[in-house]
């Protein structure tokens, strides 16, 4: 038996250290691709996913995160006295309804698991997703919808996958397939960061989860691993056995905004996507194609 997802954690406390100096002041998770701040597109795609409730879990200097769903008096009274509704649309679309949004501190960057761990309170007992606000998933849908839809199939623990070059396995969470479809992957085993010579395959974790609550359990232990942080793949890797964990092949391709590479494609793959843009991308990659 599955429950609804209704909660989903947005963890936003990490240092962006391969983004400074543009994150010395400002959170990487607010950096814009395009026009939109990433972390927009990790609550739109939430929303889509019939998620209720959102838990950020954030740490100092990440206020103007708190600011961008807030409603802001002074701007929309300027922009209904000039009749700019588009505008004030834009501003107000995102805000969630009082009550539905949460924040809670991780005092220490120790890690995603421990990020995870700072909203055990606000998550409670229940099954809840989260969504790493800079990997972008560019599908209608959205990602998260694909993995609750295969939920309500599967139920346990369940990852978004990808396969990866294998020269690429140390930068990633990667699954110990035991069966797979081609579309669902069931693992016995995870591996984070794994040497491309030890890695047990190619199918490296991205940026959305969904999570029993005994993960809390496991989470508790506070060990550190890869990297000296408390990694969420190590406490999941330990729920297996206990509960299924499977890996979902999602639809829509992934943009990895937490480097320089995958922020500056996303930007373009974007800026293609929308009607207003697309023709002056398309001419900007032209000239530049032409000149390089
Ligand atoms: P990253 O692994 O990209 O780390 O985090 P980072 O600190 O943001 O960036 P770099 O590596 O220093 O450049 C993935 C997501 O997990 C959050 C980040 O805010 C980001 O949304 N995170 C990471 C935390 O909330 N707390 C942590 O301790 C680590």
């Amino acid at each position: 038996m599955t429950g609804p997802i209704r909660k989903a954690v947005l963890p936003v406390g990490g240092l962006g250290t391969r983004f400074l100096p543009a994150t010395k002041a400002i959170p990487k998770e607010m950096l814009p691709v395009v026009d939109k701040p990433l972390i927009q597109y990790g609550v739109e795609e939430a929303r889509k996913a019939g998620i209720e409730e959102i838990i950020f879990v954030t740490s100092r200097g990440k206020s103007a995160l708190e600011d961008h769903f807030d409603y802001h008096f002074e701007l929309m009274k300027t922009l209904e006295a000039r009749g700019k509704t588009a505008e004030m649309k834009l501003a107000t679309a995102m805000s969630p309804a009082a009550g539905k949004i949460s924040y809670t501190r991780q005092p220490e960057a120790l890690g995603l698991g421990h990020a995870v761990w700072c909203a055990r309170n606000l998550v409670g007992r229940e099954p809840f997703a989260v969504i790493l606000p800079d990997d972008l998933v560019l599908h209608p849908e959205g990602c998260l919808a694909q993995l609750v839809a295969a939920y309500e199939q599967v139920g346990g623990n369940l990852v978004a996958v990808e396969d990866v070059p294998r020269e690429h396995t140390n930068r990633y969470g990667i699954l110990d397939v035991v069966e797979d479809d081609g579309r669902l992957a069931k693992a016995k085993g995870l591996v984070e960061k794994p040497d491309p010579k030890d890695a047990p395959s190619t199918l490296s974790i991205i940026g959305r989860y969904i999570l029993q609550p005994e993960i809390f359990d496991e989470l508790d232990r506070q060990d550190k691993g890869a990297g000296g942080e408390i990694q969420l793949t190590d406490a999941m890797a330990r729920t297996i056995g206990s509960q299924p964990f499977h890996g979902l092949r999602f639809e829509g391709r992934r943009y990895d905004c937490g480097n320089k590479a995958g922020f500056l494609e996303a930007n373009i793959a974007y800026a293609l996507e929308r009607d207003d843009l697309r023709e002056t991308a398309r001419d900007i990659i032209r000239r530049y194609g032409a000149t390089s």
